[in-house]
């Protein structure tokens, strides 16, 4: 991989600068707090194009991704398009020669996970994922307490979110282009669990996968390839712990925490302001509350700044990026096939 003398040597740029969330200019903004320069956006909408080559003073600005390959010699290349395109753009970026950070998830099919692994690897580029909630407040605050030993062995996580509502008219709630209703979410609260139980150096070895379809379906713009109303994948892990993931947009009666984290001496319920510890007493549990310590998603483009210029080892790494993906893509699969499917490792 091409390594750079300082920082501000690496040229940055952002594969669509994103009408929903402003994520191009987040993108951005915490390149250029880790020391990158700014360089290119590419937007095939033209007033979003125009919109940041307002912020972004100088910054060249395309509306193909194969022009600007071609003309720019930008480094680094964010991908921030709708999932089911991550695979093409970040394949066609590695394919010039350039490294490139993708947007979570990093894909939705195993398959495509590993051909942009090879891609990476044939081209001497660099492949991440925008894993920014790794530095979440809730997940630092969580990991610290639980390698303290606060709730002794760690063998169940179970994550949740949930509600009743109708999925929304946008490209989240259709599964073709999303992945699925484990998706969008899902892959956050995925990647805060095995962290976790890589403390415990714990290998995922099968996953299976329910899922309810057909009520919200004919009430949507998407009608017929709407999410599933409800999913749920449910991974082992070699070392006899487990993990379940639910995310469901039909359940009236939604668990409160986000993770439910269960050890052998405790149980640490994790949520994005605050946490509790739940402990069996003489007189019953005792339950200690707090509040998380500040999240820091700027660590993420400063150690890939670091990898490119001093060979900091990576910490999302494309191979760890493509747990939570393999997770949810088995899962899928185990829904449609009824029965558990081993997993593999990239
Ligand atoms: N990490 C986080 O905290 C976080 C937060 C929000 C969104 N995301 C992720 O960011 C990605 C984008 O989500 P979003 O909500 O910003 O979606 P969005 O639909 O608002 O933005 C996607 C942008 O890509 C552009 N685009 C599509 N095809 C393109 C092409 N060929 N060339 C150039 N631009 C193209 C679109 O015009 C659009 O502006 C998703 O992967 C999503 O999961 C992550």
């Amino acid at each position: 991989m091409k390594r750079f003398k300082k920082a501000s040597d690496i040229k940055v740029g952002v594969i669509g600068y994103s009408g929903a969330f402003c994520m191009g200019r987040v993108h951005l903004e915490d390149m250029k707090a880790a020391g990158m320069t700014p360089t290119a956006v590419c937007e095939i909408d033209k007033k979003l194009l125009k919109v940041a080559g307002k912020e972004w003073s100088g910054i060249e600005t395309y509306t193909s991704i194969a022009r600007m390959l071609k003309k720019s010699d930008v480094d680094l290349l964010a991908v921030i398009t709708p999932h089911n395109l991550h695979a093409k753009h970040v394949l066609q970026c590695l394919n010039a020669g350039k490294s490139v950070c993708c947007e979570k998830p990093l894909a939705i099919t195993t398959e495509e996970c590993d051909r942009m692994i090879a891609a990476a690897k044939k081209n001497r580029c660099l492949l991440t994922t925008y894993h920014n909630r790794h530095w979440d407040g809730c997940a630092l605050t969580g990991m610290k307490q639980i390698k303290k030993g606060v709730i002794g062995d760690v063998f169940r996580i179970e994550a949740h979110m949930a509600g009743y509502s109708k999925p929304g008219n946008w490209w989240r709630s259709s599964k073709s282009i999303s992945g699925g209703v484990l998706y969008d979410w899902g892959v956050h609260v995925l990647e805060y669990a095995l962290q976790i139980l890589a403390l415990s150096n714990a290998k995922m070895t099968e996953v299976m996968g329910l899922a309810k379809t057909g009520f919200w379906a004919p009430k949507t713009k998407w009608k017929a390839d709407t999410n599933e109303d409800e999913a749920l994948a449910i991974v082992r892990f070699n070392t006899g712990q487990w993990l379940t993931l639910t995310m469901s947009s039909i359940d009236s009666n939604p668990k409160p925490s986000m993770l439910e984290i269960t050890g052998t001496k405790g149980t640490y319920l994790m949520n994005h302001g605050d946490y509790e510890i739940i402990k069996p007493g003489k007189d019953g549990n005792k339950v200690t509350k707090g509040k998380n310590v500040q999240g820091d998603w700027g660590k993420f483009y400063k150690n890939v700044a670091d990898h490119m210029v001093k060979k900091t080892p990576l910490i999302i790494t494309p191979q760890w990026a493509r747990r939570p993906i393999h997770i949810l893509d088995l899962a899928n699969r185990s829904a449609k096939l009824g029965r558990a499917i081993k997993t593999t490792y990239a």
